[in-house]
C-alpha cells in the first residue's frame, strides 16, 4: 500500500450517508464505495440515483424511533458505525413575507433537528462499536456563512430563504459543539460547506448561472465532486488531528 493509500485508507469502514439519493448524496455514496467502504444510504425516497452495491433505506431523520431502530440494526449486523455523513437537506422558496409556519418549522426539523438526531442517535450506541473511534462530517453551506446576493437571482425563482440559512449557520455551530463534547471519545466532527453547485439534471437558470459567476473569484459555479476531496479527507486518518472545522468549498465566493 502506497503512502497515499494508507493515509487517506477508507477500506471497509462502515459510513452512513443521509440524503443519499441526492444530488451530492449520490456523489458521496459513490466515493466511499470506490474507496472500498459499507455504504450505507438514507433517504425518505430512495426510487433514483442509487449506486450499485450501497444498501439503501427509507428513513426520514426527523424521526427519532426510526432512526435509532434503523443505527441499531446497522450495528447489529456490522458491529460498528465508523462514518456519518449528515448530508440531507432541504430548503423552502417563498419571499419571506409569505412563508407559512410549516415551510420554516420543516426546513428546521430536517435541517437542524435531523442532523441532531443524527448526532444524538451515533452517540448513544457508540459504546457498542467494535473501532473505539468515529468521524462525524455534517454538510453546511455558503449561505450559513453569509446571505445569497438576491441581485444573482434575475431567472431563478429559488431564492435561498433565511431559515435555510439560520439552520446552516445552526449545523456549522452543532459541529463546533459535538466537536468539544466528543473530542474525549475519540469522534472528530467537521463540516464541508458548499458553494452554489451547478445541477445538470436541473440546471440553474442561465442569467443566474452568469451572477453568480462574475460573484466568484473562480468564475463559477461548483460541481458536486468537487466537495468529494474534502469529505473523504476529513472521514479518513489524514484528518486525526481535525475536529471542529468547518471546510468551506466555494471558489473562493466568501473569501472577498
Ligand atoms: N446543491 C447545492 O448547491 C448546495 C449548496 C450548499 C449546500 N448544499 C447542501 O448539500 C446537501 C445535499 O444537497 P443536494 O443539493 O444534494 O440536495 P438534493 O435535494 O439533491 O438532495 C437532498 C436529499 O435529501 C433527502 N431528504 C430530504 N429530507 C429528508 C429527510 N427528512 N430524511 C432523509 N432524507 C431526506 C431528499 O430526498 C434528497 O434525496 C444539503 O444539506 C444541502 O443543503 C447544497
Amino acid at each position: 500500500m502506497s503512502y497515499i493509500e494508507k493515509m487517506f485508507n477508507l477500506n471497509n469502514k462502515v459510513v452512513i450517508v443521509t440524503g443519499a439519493c441526492g444530488q451530492l448524496g449520490n456523489k458521496i455514496c459513490e466515493a466511499f464505495k470506490n474507496s472500498e467502504s459499507i455504504v450505507i444510504g438514507i433517504d425518505t425516497n430512495t426510487e433514483n440515483n442509487k449506486i450499485d452495491d450501497v444498501e439503501y433505506f427509507i428513513n426520514d431523520i426527523t424521526k427519532k424511533e426510526d432512526t435509532q431502530k434503523l443505527y441499531e440494526s446497522i450495528i447489529k449486523k456490522y458491529e460498528r458505525i465508523d462514518i456519518l455523513i449528515n448530508n440531507a437537506g432541504v430548503s423552502t422558496f417563498e419571499n419571506f413575507e409569505e412563508r407559512p409556519e410549516e415551510s420554516f418549522d420543516w426546513v428546521m426539523d430536517v435541517n437542524l433537528k435531523g442532523t441532531f438526531l443524527g448526532i444524538q442517535t451515533y452517540v448513544n450506541l457508540f459504546d457498542q462499536y467494535k473501532s473505539k473511534q468515529g468521524s462525524i462530517i455534517n454538510v453546511g453551506s455558503i449561505f450559513g456563512v453569509v446571505s445569497p446576493d438576491f441581485r444573482n437571482y434575475t431567472d431563478l425563482p429559488r431564492k435561498n430563504s433565511e431559515v435555510y440559512g439560520a439552520t446552516k449557520a445552526g449545523v456549522i455551530q452543532m459541529t463546533k459543539y459535538f466537536a468539544v463534547h466528543l473530542a474525549e471519545r475519540n469522534i472528530r466532527v467537521n463540516c464541508v460547506s458548499p458553494g452554489g453547485i451547478f445541477n445538470p439534471k436541473n440546471p440553474q437558470g442561465e442569467g443566474f448561472r452568469e451572477n453568480y459567476a462574475f460573484r466568484t473569484p473562480m468564475k463559477r459555479m461548483a460541481n458536486d465532486e468537487e466537495m468529494i476531496g474534502a469529505i473523504l479527507y476529513l472521514a479518513s486518518d489524514a484528518a486525526s488531528y481535525t475536529t471542529g472545522q468547518n471546510v468551506v468549498i466555494d471558489g473562493g465566493l466568501t473569501a472577498w
